[in-house]
C-alpha cells in the first residue's frame, strides 16, 4: 500500500472505473467524458507525468490541451539536458527549460528535472576540449561543478525529483566508461549528488537508468552503489526506473522486489521513462500485450511503499522517439499518432483508479 493512499468509497471507485473504460456502445450523451488520468492518480500517492517535447508543445494544441488534462507531473524530454542550457561555454539558453516549468506551475504540474550528468548530448565544446585535451580533470571537474549547480539553483524549489546521474552502469554492473569516469574516477557520483543537494536541499536526488526495472546485474549494481553512497551520507534519496520496454522481450521478473529493496534503503523510487515498444504493424493483439506491461509496471509502483512518480516518455505515438531509433518499431506510448486513446491507455486509467 503506497503511504500516501486516501480512502475512497467502492461505490466511487465503481463509477470511475465505468468512466475510464467508458461504454462504448453508449450515445453520445449518456457518453460522459473519461476522468483524467491526473484526477484518478490523485487517490494513489503517485504522480502521472509525462515527458513533453517543447515544440510540440508550443506548435500543437491537442498536445498542449492533453498534456494540461492528464498529468500532474512534467519532465523536459531534451530542454533541460546540458547540450541544451549551455550551447557554447557560459552562455546559457533557458527559454525553453522556463517555459516548461512556467506552464508547469500554470497548470499545477510537479516538474522533474533531467538530467544533469550523463555521457550523451553534452554540448561540443566540452566533448571537443576534452577529446583534444585543452580541458583537463582539474578543470573538467569545475565546470561539472559549475554546470550542477548553476542549472540546480536556476530552478531551486520548483523542481522536486531530480535525475542528478543518468545511464552510469553497463548492463553486467560495471561503471560506464564515460568522459566522467575517465577523467574523474568514480567519485564524480557521489560530487554530483552533493553539489545537486547544495543547490537545492528540497529536491529529492535521482539515479535514473534503463533495463534495471527487475532484479538483475545492473540494478544490483545501482542498489549497491546507493547502499554504499548512503552509509556515507551522500544524498541520494531516489531510485529512478526509465522503464522502456519492448513487447517483443517479455515483462521483466521481480519488479516488486526491486523496488521494495530500495525503498528498504529508505529511498523512494519512481518509473521515469515508461513507454512499451512493439515491432509494427500494430494489431490489436500487441496493443493488448501493451496495455499489459504498462500496467504492470503502474501496479508495482501504486502497490509499492514510497514510488511517488510514474512518468510516460511522451504520450502520443505522433512524437515519439522509438520509430528514430529502432528500425521497424514504434507504437509505444498511450495514444496513437492522432491522439486516440490505446487499450494502455485505459489500463492506466483503470490501475489507478483501483489503487486510490
Ligand atoms: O533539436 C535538434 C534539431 O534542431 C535538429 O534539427 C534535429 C536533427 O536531428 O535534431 C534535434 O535534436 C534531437 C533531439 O532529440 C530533439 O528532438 C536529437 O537529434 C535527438 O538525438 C534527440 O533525441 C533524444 C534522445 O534522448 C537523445 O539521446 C530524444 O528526443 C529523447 O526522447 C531521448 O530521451 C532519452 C532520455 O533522455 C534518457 N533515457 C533514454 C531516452 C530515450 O533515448
Amino acid at each position: 500500500m503506497n503511504v500516501f493512499r486516501m480512502p475512497v468509497s467502492a461505490v466511487a471507485l465503481a463509477g470511475v472505473a465505468l468512466l475510464i473504460t467508458g461504454a462504448a456502445a453508449q450515445p453520445a450523451s449518456a457518453h460522459p467524458k473519461p476522468v483524467p488520468l491526473r484526477a484518478l492518480a490523485a487517490g494513489t500517492g503517485v504522480r502521472i507525468g509525462t515527458a513533453v517535447d517543447m515544440a510540440a508543445l508550443a506548435d500543437d494544441t491537442t498536445y498542449r490541451r492533453t498534456t494540461a488534462r492528464e498529468f500532474n507531473s512534467v519532465t523536459a524530454e531534451n530542454v533541460m539536458k546540458w547540450e541544451s542550457v549551455e550551447p557554447s561555454r557560459g552562455t546559457y539558453d533557458w527559454q525553453p527549460a522556463d517555459d516548461l516549468v512556467r506552464s508547469a506551475r500554470a497548470h499545477g504540474q510537479a516538474v522533474r528535472g533531467h538530467t544533469l550528468v550523463w555521457h550523451s548530448q553534452l554540448p561540443g565544446w566540452l566533448t571537443t576540449g576534452v577529446a583534444d585535451g585543452s580541458i583537463g580533470a582539474t578543470e573538467l571537474r569545475g565546470i561539472l561543478r559549475n554546470h550542477i549547480t548553476t542549472e540546480v539553483k536556476r530552478y531551486k524549489g520548483r523542481i522536486y525529483q531530480w535525475d542528478v546521474v543518468n545511464e552510469v552502469f553497463e548492463e553486467d554492473g560495471s561503471l560506464r566508461n564515460s568522459i566522467w569516469l575517465q577523467q574523474l574516477g568514480p567519485s564524480y557520483i557521489e560530487d554530483a549528488f552533493r553539489w545537486a543537494h547544495a543547490a537545492d536541499p528540497k529536491a529529492k536526488l535521482f539515479l535514473n537508468d534503463y533495463n534495471v526495472e527487475g532484479i538483475n546485474a545492473k540494478s544490483t549494481a545501482y542498489y549497491d552503489l546507493a547502499k554504499r553512497l548512503r552509509s556515507k551520507g551522500v544524498p541520494v534519496q531516489g531510485f529512478g526506473i526509465q522503464g522502456h520496454l519492448a513487447i517483443q522481450y517479455g515483462f521483466p521478473g521481480q519488479v516488486a522486489e526491486n523496488l521494495a529493496r530500495f525503498e528498504k534503503l529508505g529511498m523512494q523510487t519512481a518509473f521515469t521513462e515508461v513507454d512499451v515498444r512493439m515491432i509494427l504493424p500494430v494489431d490489436e493483439e500487441k496493443l493488448a500485450t501493451q496495455a499489459t506491461y504498462f500496467r504492470g509496471l503502474l501496479d508495482a509502483c501504486v502497490q509499492a511503499r514510497r514510488c511517488t512518480s510514474f512518468t510516460v516518455w511522451g504520450f502520443s505515438d505522433k512524437y515519439s522517439w522509438v520509430p528514430g531509433v529502432f528500425d521497424g518499431q514504434g507504437a509505444a506510448t498511450l495514444m496513437n499518432e492522432e491522439f486516440a486513446r490505446k487499450p494502455a491507455f485505459a489500463a492506466v486509467g483503470e490501475g489507478l483508479a483501483e489503487g486510490a
